[in-house]
């Protein structure tokens, strides 16, 4: 006899997250829960807390409000089951590929050969096998972006946290690096929180998107994308795609162009 499955637990539950900055509500109670093994995107214009709300479940900033738990842990801090892929990559110059791509760990004291034979795997999943001798200062900009992926992954991290990862990297390379992080993501199933702004690539990426709104800050619908994997970018150019990116967009037409008018004013 089928025995019923028993729904699995989420990896993250967001409770009523909220946070003030001084007397600016930047994020107002946020519920949410994220399964194991999902993609989430977050979009919404600038400023609508997209940031705030990352660093708050990697425990980099406290809410000033409501919970968050991971694997059913309360999230009081950073952590080594979160790893995070910030805009900006933060290679340190001094280092080669390897050495950079091993900080976590070495952090967290594990330096043996197996973290050695698993960072290298990981530089080779990124595409950078034969690069590991190679400096910051050598490498293209989506390449310094993939030394921080496999950092971000060489901790082995229960939880991924990306905030605008490609947004610095022109838009060739940051197409291919949606396809190879979706490549990579297939071989591991990470559960990931990724920020965009960037409506397709969040569509392409993801299984469901968080659309946010602003002034202040909150969740205002999430999205199902229900398009087929493994996907390639010629999903792109498919109406059920586009349909998607547009239903998206007409979400947050209004708030983009009031933060647009108001960085202008
Ligand atoms: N450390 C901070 N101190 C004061 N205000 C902040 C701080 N960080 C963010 N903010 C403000 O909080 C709001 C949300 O910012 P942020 O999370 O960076 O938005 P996003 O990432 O969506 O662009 C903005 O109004 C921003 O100016
Ligand atoms: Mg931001």
């Amino acid at each position: 006899m089928a025995v019923p499955q028993k729904e699995e637990a989420p990896k993250l539950v967001v409770e009523g997250i909220s946070k003030w900055f001084g007397d600016l509500e930047a994020i107002r109670s946020i519920n949410a829960s994220v399964k194991r093994g999902e993609f989430v995107s977050i979009v919404g214009p600038s400023g609508c807390g997209k940031t705030t709300f990352l660093r708050i479940i990697g425990g980099l900033e406290s809410a000033s409000g409501g919970s968050a738990h991971l694997d059913g842990k309360l999230i009081d801090g950073p952590g080594r089951d979160r790893g995070f892929v910030f805009q900006q990559d933060n290679l340190l110059p001094w280092r080669n590929v390897l050495s950079n791509a091993e900080i976590g760990p070495e952090i967290g004291g594990v330096k043996s050969p197996e973290q050695r034979s698993l960072t290298l795997k990981l530089l080779k999943l990124v595409g950078l096998a034969g690069f590991e001798k190679y400096y910051p200062r050598q490498l293209s900009g989506g390449m310094r972006q993939r030394v921080n992926l496999a950092r971000a992954l060489a901790v082995d991290p229960d939880l991924l946290l990306m905030d605008e990862p490609f947004s610095a990297l022109d838009a060739q390379t940051r197409e291919i690096m949606q396809s190879e992080l979706l490549r990579i993501w297939e071989e591991g199933r990470k559960t990931v929180l990724f920020v965009t702004h960037q409506i397709d690539e969040a569509v392409f990426l993801s299984d469901r998107v968080f659309v946010f709104a602003r002034r202040p800050g909150r969740l205002e619908e999430i999205i199902d994308i229900d398009l087929p994997r493994p996907r390639e970018l010629s999903l792109k150019r498919t109406p059920e795609f586009v349909a998607l990116v547009d239903r998206i967009w007409k979400l947050i037409e209004h708030d983009v162009r009031a933060s647009v008018i108001e960085e202008h004013a």
